[in-house]
């Protein structure tokens, strides 16, 4: 059923987000997302869900905002909103094929505070177009290949490990390994070129791939525990070496074929682009991480038949990724057009107290602990009545939220104190009025309501509260376009003061039971939007803490 305030709305194309301070509600300013469509047409995606199809007769603030002004009955206002906001978009557009390559850490080098930020955001992206019905892919791609094998093996043998010594903690390990003879090599070019010629090796199939194999699955094994503890399940696992030598020899061919790759005076394979030459293919014919994205771009391109190919990987990837999607657009401009680079900027003195190198794990284990003393300190309860679980996500919940706060392309200093803070604008804090929220819903003696009586929400405190709730579908619009989820971030802060308030302001037991039941429907509807946002950033919500 059409509600009064939706057909108003309809005839007008519009729909407010916003009320006036008094809570009359007169004329109400609001922004909404539109976007291009075809030439000379937009969509205007409304905050209740409500879409219009617009020609081009809509002056545009920016690219994607429009202001509109209309006048409309607070009451009216009020009870559509309550009992009509949506939990799922309420409109879709035609679903689209999304793929997402992040987190993608490398075998045998480091798991860095990169390969975070782009587990937190790829997942954040994922979470954002599964929201709005996109058919997501979660992809993996593992950096399984490259002369770091070489010197792996190399470490290895110098200082007669077998692989299957490294069982126990494979990442830190291997790690250790990898550092001792990156070191060695860097003061001797004869332990480079036999780290090269060990990896030419394995490449060109001379050598033994066991000791691979056994090194990939472990650090598979390890990595996946990590995904676990942050709620991430990929949709594929794929490897660089999925696309070596031999197997992308046949593109190879096909590009020179068509001149898009030449070779030149030392034998190398090259490309133009931006009018200087890069290396596809060296002169032994080892393969490079260009030459394997190339192939595995087409080779998606196949097997899924993407609308959109996203690569969440950081700043310092973006010469990599433009010849990437150069060169391939020179053989498949489809391929090409969905292609996109979701960068972001660096974080800077993220450690813990064992010291710089950062390892995911370490980091969680140490937000973990600390949550664990905060909580011990401020309950002053005995150890054993604190859950670990509850920490675990408390701590998770402080650095996922602690890095999404901020565009992402920014660089940002890591400061514990304030990723862990349970005040102000924090994770922890928007756990913390989850759980109260839910408490009051689950404490309060009245039940909530199905209809809204918006004569007893009068306070103006009710109006600002439902003047928020009103754009949340505009505000997860808006971060699905952008990639960005700091808009739902700052949206759910926003959010988070105005429940203190209404918590001092309304209450809802010992009151009337008729009106504790409607303003306890205002708290609800406040807790489930909270709770869809956290989850789409990637969140577990609390329900106890
Ligand atoms: N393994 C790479 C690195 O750690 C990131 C891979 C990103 N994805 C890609 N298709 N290149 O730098």
């Amino acid at each position: 059923m059409v509600t009064k305030l939706k057909r108003i709305l309809l005839e007008k194309a519009l729909i407010p987000p916003g009320l006036d301070k008094n809570g009359n509600l007169k004329k109400i300013k609001c922004m909404h997302i539109s976007y291009k469509h075809k030439e000379n047409a937009y969509i205007i995606n409304l905050s209740n869900g409500i879409q219009k199809l617009v020609k081009n007769n809509v002056s545009h603030k920016s690219d994607n905002y429009e202001q509109f002004t209309v006048d409309i009955n607070r009451n009216v206002f009020v009870k559509s909103i309550l009992e009509n906001i949506k939990y799922e978009p309420v409109y879709s557009l035609k679903p689209k094929k999304v793929v997402i390559d992040f987190s993608s850490p490398n075998i045998a080098k480091p798991f860095h505070v990169g390969h975070l930020r782009s587990t937190i955001i790829g997942n954040f992206i994922a979470n954002i177009n599964k929201y709005f019905h996109n058919d997501v892919v979660k992809l993996n791609y593992l950096g399984d290949w490259g002369t770091q094998f070489g010197l792996l093996q190399y470490g290895l043998k110098q200082k007669n490990i077998s692989v299957d010594e490294l069982t126990n903690n494979p990442i830190k390990n291997l790690y250790e390994v990898y550092v001792h003879a990156n070191k060695l090599a860097s003061v001797d070019d004869n332990i480079q070129n036999e780290a090269k010629r060990f990896f030419s090796d394995i490449e060109q199939g001379r050598s033994n791939l066991e000791n691979w194999r056994k090194i990939r699955e472990l650090t598979v094994q390890e990595l996946e525990k990590i995904y676990r503890r942050l709620g991430i399940q990929f949709d594929d696992y794929h490897w660089e070496s999925d696309y070596n030598g031999e197997a992308i020899k046949g593109l190879m061919e096909t590009l020179e074929k068509q001149n898009i790759i030449t070779t030149d005076v030392s034998g190398k394979k090259v490309a133009k682009f931006n009018n200087r030459n890069v290396t596809v293919l060296k002169s032994d014919k080892t393969t490079l991480y260009l030459s394997r994205d190339i192939a595995a771009l087409l080779d998606r391109f196949k097997k899924y038949k993407f609308d959109k190919m996203l690569y969440v990987v950081d700043n310092a990837q973006t010469d990599h990724f433009a010849a990437v999607f150069d060169i391939v657009g020179k053989l498949d401009k489809q391929c090409k057009q969905g292609c996109e680079h979701i960068k972001f900027g660096r974080i800077k003195g993220m450690s813990t107290r064992s010291g710089n190198v950062v390892f995911l794990n370490d980091i969680l284990d140490e937000a973990r602990q600390k949550m664990f003393d905060k909580q011990r300190e401020s309950k002053n309860t005995r150890t054993s009545a604190i859950n670990e679980g509850t920490c675990d996500i408390l701590g998770t919940t402080a650095v996922v939220i602690n890095d999404l706060k901020q565009r992402r392309q920014k660089d940002y200093v890591f400061d514990w104190d304030r990723a862990l803070q349970s005040e102000g604008d924090s994770g922890v804090k928007l756990q913390y009025l989850h759980c109260r929220l839910w408490s009051l819903e689950k404490n309060s003696g009245v039940t909530i309501p199905t209809n809204c009586e918006p004569e007893l929400l009068t306070e103006e405190i009710i109006g600002e509260v439902v003047a928020e709730l009103a754009r949340f579908e505009e505000v997860l619009n808006r971060s699905l376009i952008e990639n960005e989820a700091c808009i739902i971030v700052n949206y759910l802060f926003r959010v988070a003061r105005l429940v203190n308030r209404m918590f001092n302001e309304l209450k809802v037991k010992n009151v009337d039971r008729e009106l504790g039941s409607q303003r306890l429907l205002v708290f609800h509807s406040v807790r489930l939007v909270i709770k869809i946002a956290l989850e789409i950033v990637g969140v577990k919500p609390l329900y106890e803490m």
